[in-house]
Protein backbone atom coordinates (compact mmCIF):
# COMPACT_ATOMS: atom_id res chain seq x y z
CA UNK A 1 0.00 0.00 0.00
CA UNK A 2 1.00 3.41 -0.69
CA UNK A 3 2.27 5.64 2.22
CA UNK A 4 1.43 9.37 2.59
CA UNK A 5 4.83 10.28 1.49
CA UNK A 6 4.61 9.75 -2.11
CA UNK A 7 4.06 13.19 -3.81
CA UNK A 8 3.77 14.41 -7.26
CA UNK A 9 3.67 18.29 -9.28
CA UNK A 10 0.63 19.11 -9.76
CA UNK A 11 1.36 21.45 -11.96
CA UNK A 12 2.30 21.49 -15.71
CA UNK A 13 6.48 22.36 -16.40
CA UNK A 14 4.77 25.93 -17.35
CA UNK A 15 2.79 26.13 -14.67
CA UNK A 16 -0.58 24.75 -15.52
CA UNK A 17 -2.81 22.85 -13.48
CA UNK A 18 -2.15 19.25 -14.75
CA UNK A 19 -3.39 16.96 -11.77
CA UNK A 20 -5.63 18.00 -8.41
CA UNK A 21 -4.13 16.05 -5.64
CA UNK A 22 -4.48 18.51 -3.09
CA UNK A 23 -4.80 22.05 -2.59
CA UNK A 24 -1.71 22.37 -0.33
CA UNK A 25 0.95 23.94 -3.05
CA UNK A 26 -1.76 25.90 -5.54
CA UNK A 27 -0.90 29.55 -6.20
CA UNK A 28 -3.70 31.93 -4.28
CA UNK A 29 -4.06 33.23 -8.01
CA UNK A 30 -4.91 29.57 -9.36
CA UNK A 31 -7.59 29.07 -6.74
CA UNK A 32 -9.08 32.40 -7.33
CA UNK A 33 -9.40 31.39 -11.55
CA UNK A 34 -10.94 28.18 -10.87
CA UNK A 35 -13.83 29.67 -8.48
CA UNK A 36 -13.93 32.71 -11.20
CA UNK A 37 -14.82 29.86 -13.95
CA UNK A 38 -17.28 28.13 -11.87
CA UNK A 39 -19.04 31.12 -10.77
CA UNK A 40 -19.58 31.08 -14.71
CA UNK A 41 -20.95 27.60 -15.06
CA UNK A 42 -23.41 28.24 -11.47
CA UNK A 43 -27.08 28.83 -13.14
CA UNK A 44 -29.57 29.38 -11.21
CA UNK A 45 -32.63 26.34 -9.82
CA UNK A 46 -34.88 25.98 -13.02
CA UNK A 47 -32.55 27.21 -15.78
CA UNK A 48 -30.75 25.33 -18.41
CA UNK A 49 -28.23 23.69 -16.96
CA UNK A 50 -24.27 24.65 -18.48
CA UNK A 51 -22.21 23.00 -21.03
CA UNK A 52 -19.84 23.26 -23.25
CA UNK A 53 -17.89 21.02 -25.21
CA UNK A 54 -14.38 21.48 -24.07
CA UNK A 55 -13.87 18.12 -23.44
CA UNK A 56 -14.31 16.71 -26.77
CA UNK A 57 -12.60 13.42 -27.39
CA UNK A 58 -11.52 12.89 -24.16
CA UNK A 59 -12.18 9.81 -21.60
CA UNK A 60 -13.19 10.35 -18.30
CA UNK A 61 -13.45 7.38 -16.04
CA UNK A 62 -14.60 7.48 -12.46
CA UNK A 63 -12.91 4.85 -10.15
CA UNK A 64 -14.52 5.13 -6.57
CA UNK A 65 -13.32 2.79 -4.72
CA UNK A 66 -15.63 4.55 -1.44
CA UNK A 67 -18.93 5.11 -1.49
CA UNK A 68 -20.20 8.56 -3.07
CA UNK A 69 -23.18 10.22 -3.69
CA UNK A 70 -22.46 14.03 -4.57
CA UNK A 71 -18.82 13.45 -5.42
CA UNK A 72 -19.30 10.70 -8.41
CA UNK A 73 -22.42 12.06 -9.65
CA UNK A 74 -21.06 15.74 -10.34
CA UNK A 75 -18.40 14.45 -11.72
CA UNK A 76 -20.53 12.42 -14.01
CA UNK A 77 -22.68 15.05 -14.70
CA UNK A 78 -19.66 17.61 -15.20
CA UNK A 79 -17.69 15.29 -17.75
CA UNK A 80 -21.29 14.65 -19.67
CA UNK A 81 -21.94 18.12 -19.69
CA UNK A 82 -18.56 19.31 -21.28
CA UNK A 83 -19.60 16.44 -23.79
CA UNK A 84 -16.65 14.06 -22.74
CA UNK A 85 -17.14 10.07 -22.78
CA UNK A 86 -17.66 9.16 -19.11
CA UNK A 87 -17.29 5.15 -18.11
CA UNK A 88 -18.38 5.02 -14.67
CA UNK A 89 -16.46 1.59 -13.11
CA UNK A 90 -18.72 -1.00 -11.00
CA UNK A 91 -15.86 -1.53 -8.76
CA UNK A 92 -17.47 -4.00 -7.53
CA UNK A 93 -17.61 -5.90 -10.35
CA UNK A 94 -14.03 -5.18 -11.24
CA UNK A 95 -10.79 -6.74 -11.45
CA UNK A 96 -9.29 -5.22 -8.58
CA UNK A 97 -11.83 -7.64 -6.64
CA UNK A 98 -9.79 -10.32 -8.05
CA UNK A 99 -6.60 -9.18 -6.54
CA UNK A 100 -5.72 -6.98 -9.65
CA UNK A 101 -3.51 -4.33 -8.38
CA UNK A 102 -5.54 -0.55 -8.83
CA UNK A 103 -2.13 0.65 -10.93
CA UNK A 104 -2.60 -2.62 -13.73
CA UNK A 105 -6.55 -1.83 -13.52
CA UNK A 106 -5.30 2.41 -14.25
CA UNK A 107 -3.09 0.93 -17.43
CA UNK A 108 -5.93 -1.02 -18.57
CA UNK A 109 -7.70 1.46 -18.43
CA UNK A 110 -5.47 3.92 -20.03
CA UNK A 111 -4.85 1.69 -22.92
CA UNK A 112 -8.52 1.93 -24.01
CA UNK A 113 -8.14 5.76 -24.30
CA UNK A 114 -9.28 6.90 -20.69
CA UNK A 115 -7.06 10.87 -20.24
CA UNK A 116 -9.18 11.97 -17.33
CA UNK A 117 -9.28 9.53 -14.34
CA UNK A 118 -11.22 10.57 -11.12
CA UNK A 119 -10.36 8.75 -8.44
CA UNK A 120 -11.55 8.19 -4.39
CA UNK A 121 -10.20 6.03 -2.32
CA UNK A 122 -9.49 4.45 1.38
CA UNK A 123 -6.41 4.54 1.28
CA UNK A 124 -3.77 7.58 1.32
CA UNK A 125 -1.64 8.12 -1.21
CA UNK A 126 -3.39 6.24 -4.07
CA UNK A 127 -3.72 9.53 -6.07
CA UNK A 128 0.00 10.46 -6.27
CA UNK A 129 1.07 7.37 -7.00
CA UNK A 130 -1.41 6.74 -9.81
CA UNK A 131 -0.15 10.46 -11.37
CA UNK A 132 3.47 9.18 -10.91
CA UNK A 133 2.94 5.86 -13.19
CA UNK A 134 0.22 7.11 -16.02
CA UNK A 135 1.53 8.21 -19.57
CA UNK A 136 2.34 12.38 -19.59
CA UNK A 137 -0.87 12.97 -21.60
CA UNK A 138 -2.87 11.81 -18.56
CA UNK A 139 -4.65 13.56 -15.83
CA UNK A 140 -6.00 12.68 -12.47
CA UNK A 141 -8.41 14.27 -10.28
CA UNK A 142 -8.47 13.10 -6.69
CA UNK A 143 -12.04 12.69 -5.51
CA UNK A 144 -11.65 12.12 -1.49
CA UNK A 145 -8.43 10.45 -0.14
CA UNK A 146 -8.83 8.24 2.99
CA UNK A 147 -8.26 11.57 5.93
CA UNK A 148 -6.12 13.75 3.74
CA UNK A 149 -7.53 15.18 0.75
CA UNK A 150 -10.77 16.53 -0.84
CA UNK A 151 -9.94 19.57 -2.88
CA UNK A 152 -13.07 19.53 -5.11
CA UNK A 153 -14.94 19.68 -1.88
CA UNK A 154 -12.50 22.33 -1.02
CA UNK A 155 -13.07 24.62 -3.70
CA UNK A 156 -16.80 24.21 -3.57
CA UNK A 157 -16.84 25.15 0.11
CA UNK A 158 -14.80 28.42 -0.50
CA UNK A 159 -16.93 29.32 -3.57
CA UNK A 160 -20.35 29.44 -1.55
CA UNK A 161 -18.49 31.09 1.37
CA UNK A 162 -17.15 33.60 -1.13
CA UNK A 163 -20.72 33.71 -2.47
CA UNK A 164 -22.17 34.81 0.63
CA UNK A 165 -19.58 36.97 2.24
CA UNK A 166 -18.56 38.15 -1.13
CA UNK A 167 -14.71 37.59 -0.04
CA UNK A 168 -12.39 35.26 1.22
CA UNK A 169 -10.44 37.33 3.83
CA UNK A 170 -10.74 38.13 7.15
CA UNK A 171 -13.41 35.73 7.94
CA UNK A 172 -13.89 33.39 11.22
CA UNK A 173 -14.47 30.52 9.73
CA UNK A 174 -15.72 27.56 12.75
CA UNK A 175 -15.36 23.72 11.42
CA UNK A 176 -17.51 21.34 14.34
CA UNK A 177 -17.26 17.41 14.17
CA UNK A 178 -14.74 14.51 13.86
CA UNK A 179 -11.91 16.82 12.51
CA UNK A 180 -9.47 14.05 13.17
CA UNK A 181 -11.09 11.75 10.43
CA UNK A 182 -11.23 14.76 7.88
CA UNK A 183 -10.37 15.08 4.67
CA UNK A 184 -12.89 18.04 4.09
CA UNK A 185 -11.50 19.96 7.05
CA UNK A 186 -7.97 19.15 5.61
CA UNK A 187 -8.90 20.39 2.47
CA UNK A 188 -10.81 23.62 3.28
CA UNK A 189 -7.96 24.69 5.82
CA UNK A 190 -5.41 24.61 3.24
CA UNK A 191 -7.68 26.28 0.89
CA UNK A 192 -8.88 28.81 3.14
CA UNK A 193 -4.80 29.70 4.45
CA UNK A 194 -4.00 30.10 0.70
CA UNK A 195 -6.67 32.75 0.02
CA UNK A 196 -6.26 34.61 2.90
CA UNK A 197 -6.15 35.87 6.68
CA UNK A 198 -8.53 34.11 8.16
CA UNK A 199 -9.39 32.49 11.67
CA UNK A 200 -9.78 28.78 11.50
CA UNK A 201 -11.64 27.25 14.61
CA UNK A 202 -11.76 23.65 14.51
CA UNK A 203 -13.71 21.81 17.47
CA UNK A 204 -14.38 18.71 18.23
CA UNK A 205 -15.45 16.29 20.77
CA UNK A 206 -12.13 14.60 22.91
CA UNK A 207 -11.37 11.29 20.92
CA UNK A 208 -11.62 13.43 17.66
CA UNK A 209 -9.37 16.62 18.09
CA UNK A 210 -7.05 16.32 14.79
CA UNK A 211 -3.37 16.67 15.01
CA UNK A 212 -2.30 20.16 15.83
CA UNK A 213 0.64 19.65 13.47
CA UNK A 214 -1.79 18.64 10.70
CA UNK A 215 -3.14 22.67 11.34
CA UNK A 216 -0.75 25.06 11.94
CA UNK A 217 -2.07 28.22 13.57
CA UNK A 218 -5.52 27.15 13.70
CA UNK A 219 -7.69 27.40 17.36
CA UNK A 220 -8.32 23.52 18.14
CA UNK A 221 -10.91 23.45 21.03
CA UNK A 222 -14.06 21.10 22.68
CA UNK A 223 -15.43 24.36 23.69
CA UNK A 224 -18.33 24.40 20.88
CA UNK A 225 -20.05 27.15 22.27
CA UNK A 226 -16.94 29.71 22.47
CA UNK A 227 -15.96 28.02 19.09
CA UNK A 228 -19.37 29.43 17.83
CA UNK A 229 -19.21 32.88 19.08
CA UNK A 230 -19.05 35.85 16.42
CA UNK A 231 -18.52 32.83 13.42
CA UNK A 232 -19.14 34.13 10.08
CA UNK A 233 -19.34 30.75 9.01
CA UNK A 234 -19.98 27.59 10.46
CA UNK A 235 -19.18 24.13 8.89
CA UNK A 236 -20.39 20.63 10.32
CA UNK A 237 -19.07 17.17 9.78
CA UNK A 238 -20.79 13.74 10.65
CA UNK A 239 -18.74 11.13 12.73
CA UNK A 240 -16.76 9.15 9.99
CA UNK A 241 -17.74 5.62 11.70
CA UNK A 242 -15.93 3.97 8.67
CA UNK A 243 -12.64 4.95 10.03
CA UNK A 244 -13.56 4.65 13.58
CA UNK A 245 -12.26 1.04 14.73
CA UNK A 246 -12.92 1.26 18.70
CA UNK A 247 -16.87 3.06 18.46
CA UNK A 248 -17.49 1.69 21.93
CA UNK A 249 -16.41 5.14 23.57
CA UNK A 250 -18.29 6.77 20.91
CA UNK A 251 -21.75 8.97 22.33
CA UNK A 252 -25.32 8.08 21.47
CA UNK A 253 -26.63 10.32 18.16
CA UNK A 254 -28.95 12.05 21.43
CA UNK A 255 -25.77 12.75 23.45
CA UNK A 256 -23.74 13.90 20.68
CA UNK A 257 -26.15 16.57 19.41
CA UNK A 258 -27.01 17.81 22.75
CA UNK A 259 -22.69 18.17 23.08
CA UNK A 260 -21.58 18.85 19.70
CA UNK A 261 -24.62 18.96 17.77
CA UNK A 262 -25.33 22.62 15.55
CA UNK A 263 -28.74 23.57 17.43
CA UNK A 264 -31.32 26.23 16.70
CA UNK A 265 -30.22 27.35 20.03
CA UNK A 266 -26.40 27.26 19.36
CA UNK A 267 -26.84 29.20 15.84
CA UNK A 268 -27.66 32.23 17.89
CA UNK A 269 -24.28 33.01 19.14
CA UNK A 270 -22.93 33.39 15.37
CA UNK A 271 -23.21 36.31 13.42
CA UNK A 272 -26.52 36.72 12.75
CA UNK A 273 -25.55 36.65 8.76
CA UNK A 274 -23.42 33.34 9.37
CA UNK A 275 -24.00 30.37 7.00
CA UNK A 276 -24.55 26.88 7.69
CA UNK A 277 -22.28 23.82 5.67
CA UNK A 278 -22.38 20.71 5.77
CA UNK A 279 -20.42 18.72 3.23
CA UNK A 280 -22.81 15.56 3.59
CA UNK A 281 -23.85 13.24 3.86
CA UNK A 282 -25.61 14.33 6.52
CA UNK A 283 -26.73 12.56 10.08
CA UNK A 284 -29.52 14.91 10.97
CA UNK A 285 -30.07 15.35 14.37
CA UNK A 286 -26.76 13.77 15.29
CA UNK A 287 -23.91 16.55 14.01
CA UNK A 288 -26.71 19.31 12.51
CA UNK A 289 -29.97 20.01 14.48
CA UNK A 290 -33.03 18.77 10.86
CA UNK A 291 -34.31 22.13 11.24
CA UNK A 292 -30.73 23.85 11.20
CA UNK A 293 -30.19 22.26 7.84
CA UNK A 294 -33.56 23.62 6.37
CA UNK A 295 -33.36 26.66 7.76
CA UNK A 296 -32.66 30.53 6.10
CA UNK A 297 -29.31 30.15 7.17
CA UNK A 298 -28.27 26.65 5.73
CA UNK A 299 -26.12 26.87 2.25
CA UNK A 300 -25.91 23.17 1.92
CA UNK A 301 -28.29 22.73 -0.86
CA UNK A 302 -26.17 25.42 -2.65
CA UNK A 303 -22.67 23.40 -1.65
CA UNK A 304 -23.64 20.82 -4.22
CA UNK A 305 -25.29 22.95 -6.68
CA UNK A 306 -21.18 24.53 -6.61
CA UNK A 307 -19.98 21.31 -6.31
CA UNK A 308 -21.02 20.78 -10.06
CA UNK A 309 -19.78 24.03 -10.90
CA UNK A 310 -16.33 23.41 -9.62
CA UNK A 311 -15.71 20.30 -11.57
CA UNK A 312 -16.78 21.65 -14.29
CA UNK A 313 -13.81 24.36 -13.87
CA UNK A 314 -11.45 21.56 -12.72
CA UNK A 315 -12.15 19.90 -15.97
CA UNK A 316 -11.66 22.95 -17.94
CA UNK A 317 -8.49 23.57 -16.46
CA UNK A 318 -6.90 20.58 -16.55
CA UNK A 319 -7.77 20.16 -20.31
CA UNK A 320 -6.27 23.58 -20.65
CA UNK A 321 -9.20 24.91 -22.39
N1 LIG B 1 -19.09 15.52 0.32
C1 LIG B 1 -18.89 14.32 -0.28
O1 LIG B 1 -17.77 13.95 -0.64
O2 LIG B 1 -20.02 13.61 -0.46
P1 LIG B 1 -20.10 12.17 -1.13
O3 LIG B 1 -19.39 11.22 -0.20
O4 LIG B 1 -21.57 11.86 -1.28
O5 LIG B 1 -19.39 12.25 -2.45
Amino acid sequence: MPNKTITTDQLTPSGRLRHLLQLHGLERDMIVEILDRAQNYVRPSGAAVASDDCLTGQTVANLFFEASTRTRASFELAAKRMNADVLNLDVNMSSRKKGESILDTIYTLQAMGVSIFVIRDASAGIPALIANKVEPHIKVLNAGESDVSHPTQGLLDLLTIRQHKGRLDDLTITIIGDIAHSRVARSLTEGLTIVGNNTIRLVSPPGLAPNPELYPGMHITDDIDSAIAGADALVTLRIQKERIKEKSGLMTNHEYLKAYGLTEQRLKLANPDAIVMHPGPMNRDVEIEGSVADGLQSAITQQVTNGLAVRMAILAAITGT
